[in-house]
């Protein structure tokens, strides 16, 4: 296997959308950021200098880092920041992850212009459970502010509201016709007509779940999140921030030009969202009479089926060069609840419901993030950083998405504490969703692992009935999985990675608000199940 360098300088940089300029932070200068590109089984090692003026960390999403959690990224969570003007350099081992990955910025909302595709290319003497596209490219969507990000942050976290929406959608970087100034520089994919191709779609997007189709044109699904599923047609896409999906677009139609395009699915009727659309262009190579572009038909914005349908579709290839092991013998059994809530205001009132401020909860624990990495007092058994024994609260039998929940559930404690896993634990986690201010999607996030979907649904978990209905012959393998809005989504891993790993929403206002934990899973007893001891050059608090 390979070793492949890279240096990734952090500056600030000139780009110009939507008929005016700013400075964005960049990796090299460049949004989105360098595309890596890898085989299974091969090593990366980049350099990341942080060149600008604010701290940041780089995340590998998807990257299961074995053992070796120094190099996985969260801000206080594995690492303690990269200060302006060092730098910290990540090795970063890939085992088993084929496809389509991603790294970003995991340091507050820095990721929203840091950020770039991973390509993952089967090992030497292996192929593509497909036959190989005739060409491949990444396809990142992702939103441009006019104003910093930053100080959009700082304001909706002062103020306790909500935050602003950005004023674009992008596809690699570019609005699109449709948006203003934006025309001379849509993104064009040439293709040939009777070649296959293949997209490696990135939803790189801070706050909403995305609708993504192709004028006239079928998308055959290959793959999610690093891992080969068994190919399915469709018309559309749902993508949830933080996944990935490989997907064959077959080059077979007979005008010149078509449009792909994406928006957002937002599930909350009657909540101003951005409802625009981002347009991409499908340009046939060859003698063809100039069309028009044709528009394809996505969902509508608050169709909770079409994007909860899509997202239940997914099969492992379940073969035998990609088998499946789904953890049958379950030892740990958890049940979390994923809630929207609020807190007392600091200042006199704040801008959520009833003038207090938004805030968000996993088992009504609101996420404090500490000052010094969790890893390295986990490691270096510092105390007083983190609490463990996360509650179990509330109980299995509870209605969490009815009309009118507790008062108690509304106000979550604010606590950062982690859930302990014995080595070698199979685990099993019911993702509840709540219908706490009315509830929405979540798509969450576990780092260091990827984990089997073996179920889902609409509404409260029956813990008798839907275990029937699992399904542990192929179920899919992700790392990131959304939650419908006021239903549940069940996931199975084996905790066989010691380490610190977040687990978290990958809508990153409700990051802000605390939806968020850690698991500490226990070094095993044999050599090769601790973890490694840290790199030298460790950032320190
Ligand atoms: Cu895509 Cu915690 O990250
Ligand atoms: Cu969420």
């Amino acid at each position: 296997a390979a070793v492949h360098q890279h240096r990734f300088v952090i500056k600030e940089a000139p780009h110009s959308k939507l008929c005016s300029s700013k400075n964005i932070l960049t990796v090299n200068g460049q949004f989105p950021g360098p595309v890596l590109y890898a085989n299974t089984g091969d090593t990366l090692v980049v350099n990341v200098q942080n060149d600008g003026s604010q701290n940041i960390t780089i995340h590998w999403h998807g990257v299961k880092q074995p053992r070796y959690p120094w190099s996985d990224g969260p801000e206080f969570v594995t690492q303690c920041p990269i200060r302006p003007g060092t730098n910290f350099s990540q090795e970063i081992s890939l085992s088993d992850e084929e496809g389509t990955l991603w790294w970003h910025a995991h340091s507050d909302w820095s990721r929203a212009t840091v950020h770039g595709a991973l390509v993952i290319r089967p090992a030497n003497k292996t192929n593509y459970p497909f036959p190989t596209p005739a060409g491949e490219v990444p396809l990142i969507l992702g939103e441009w502010w006019k104003s910093d990000v930053q100080a959009i942050v700082n304001e909706f976290v002062a103020s306790g509201g909500d935050a602003n929406n950005s004023d674009a959608f992008l596809i690699n970087g570019q609005p699109g016709d449709l948006y203003p100034c934006s025309r001379n520089d849509t993104f064009k994919l040439t293709v040939e007509k009777g070649k296959t191709y293949m997209l490696r779609m990135v939803n790189a997007v801070m706050n909403n779940i995305m609708f993504f189709s192709i004028a006239n044109h079928q998308l055959t699904i290959v793959g999610t999140d690093g891992a080969y599923v068994k190919p399915f047609k469709t018309n559309y896409i749902a993508i949830s921030p933080g996944q990935t999906m490989d997907v064959l677009l077959e080059a077979n139609q007979n005008l010149d030009n078509y449009y792909m395009a994406a928006r957002a699915y937002n599930s909350l009727n009657g909540i101003a969202f951005d409802n625009t659309t981002t347009t991409a262009i499908i340009q046939y190579r060859g003698n063809y009479t100039p069309s028009a572009l044709i528009l394809p038909n996505l969902p509508n914005f608050n169709d909770t089926n079409a994007s909860f349908n899509f997202t239940r579709t997914f099969k492992s290839l379940a073969n035998k060069q990609h088998p499946v092991d789904v953890p049958l013998n379950i030892t740990t059994n958890l049940l979390f609840t994923f809630s929207m809530n609020t807190l007392p205001c600091q200042n006199e009132s704040c801008g959520g419901p009833n003038g207090d401020r938004f805030a968000a909860s996993v088992n009504n624990i609101s996420f404090v993030l500490p000052r010094i990495d969790i890893l390295g007092a986990y490691y270096k058994n510092v105390k007083g950083v983190y609490r463990d024994e996360f509650p179990s609260f509330p109980p299995f039998n509870f209605n969490f998405t009815g009309d009118s929940l507790p008062v108690e559930l509304q106000r979550p404690d604010q606590r950062t504490q982690v859930h302990v896993l014995e080595y070698g634990t199979n685990v099993e986690i019911v993702l509840q969703g709540t219908s706490l201010l009315g509830g929405i999607d979540h798509p969450i996030h576990l780092h260091g692992y990827s984990f089997y979907v073996v179920g889902s649904g609409l509404g409260n978990f029956d813990r008798d009935k839907d275990p029937l209905n699992y399904n542990l012959v192929d179920p899919p393998l992700q790392n990131t999985i959304a939650i419908v809005r006021n239903g549940w989504a069940t996931i199975r891993f084996k905790a066989d990675n010691p380490g610190v790993w977040f687990m978290h929403c990958h809508f990153d206002r409700h990051v802000n608000w605390g939806m968020e934990m850690a698991f500490i899973v226990k070094d095993g007893t044999g050599s090769q199940q601790k973890l490694l001891p840290p790199p030298p050059d460790m950032p320190k608090c």
